[in-house]
């Protein structure tokens, strides 16, 4: 098979649908025979259960975040340690194959809480996470889908500028288009060229509409329409793209988009 990288970083409002929407891109391109690495890199993790994962498969899977004594390792440092030195480049390019959960051609690291990161710190666990994430966005020769959560502010340059499309998922709402907004200035602050948007939770037209007009000059990828049987698959811990063939279609078109814009 030809290589074929793409990195995509899926952002948005909580709630809007990042989650349903990376689960289902990572399994398109895993059906067409593509490596692929899905990333959770929200803080409020949940791309497991979009997987369909089962309650026990989820808690033996540990967050990167979590593993003090490989980042310990790695770094030179131990997490929460200050003022100490330790490594800026820490060895990071096996974590994939080491700490990723296996699925059917897809690989799910989950990235997790990090305090120190949150409090944007220059200190062990922050640089290995951060080190981690600019690997796999630009060092991967694979399909790289990256759950985030709403800001990209937290981004270095060299990741940012690594990512080929980033998508921000929006409803029907002003909020979380104003958030779109908010994302698009961002990114163009971090040299950043490409900013798409994907609406979901479709009702009517009148709904598309109102998206469209609202997001003035930012390139509107597609739509997903609003289905009861997405929202049922989040309780009963199906993925989404078991449940609904339609939803799936309509992903398949935005990815269709998605390669052709990127190549
Ligand atoms: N197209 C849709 N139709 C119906 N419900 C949806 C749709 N997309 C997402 N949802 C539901 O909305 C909720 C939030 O979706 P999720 O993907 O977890 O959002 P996020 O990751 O942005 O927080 C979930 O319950 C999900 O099932
Ligand atoms: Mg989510």
């Amino acid at each position: 098979m030809l290589e074929f990288f793409m990195k995509i970083a899926i952002t948005g409002k909580g709630g809007v649908g990042k989650t349903t929407l990376s689960s289902i891109i990572s399994y398109l391109y895993a059906k067409e025979g593509r490596k692929v690495l899905a990333v959770d890199a929200d803080p409020d993790a949940n791309l497991a259960q979009a997987f369909g994962l089962r309650e026990e498969q989820i808690s033996s899977i540990r967050p990167i975040s979590e593993m003090k004594d490989l980042i310990a390792e790695r770094t030179g440092a131990r997490p929460g340690s200050m003022g100490g030195i330790f490594k800026l480049n820490p060895k990071v390019d096996d974590i994939p194959e080491e700490f990723g959960y296996r699925l059917d051609g897809i690989t799910l690291l989950v990235m997790g809480k990090s305090k120190e990161a949150a409090s944007g710190c220059y200190c062990p666990e922050n640089v290995f996470l951060r080190r981690l994430l600019s690997h796999l966005v630009v060092e991967r020769d694979e399909v790289v889908v990256v759950d985030m959560e709403a800001g990209i502010e937290h981004l270095t340059r060299g990741t940012a500028q690594g990512v080929d499309a980033f998508i921000v998922v929006v409803e029907p709402g002003q909020r979380s288009i104003q958030t779109a907004h908010q994302v698009s200035e961002m990114a163009e602050g971090l040299g950043v060229k490409k900013v798409y948007v994907v609406a979901n939770k479709i009702h009517t037209p009148e709904d598309r509409e109102f998206i469209e007009k609202a997001l003035n000059d930012m390139e509107l990828l597609g739509t997903i329409s609003f289905r009861a049987e997405i929202m049922q698959a989040d309780i009963s811990g199906k993925p989404p793209y078991e449940v609904s063939p339609e939803t799936v279609k309509e992903v398949t078109h935005i990815k269709s988009r998605l390669d052709e814009l990127v190549k």
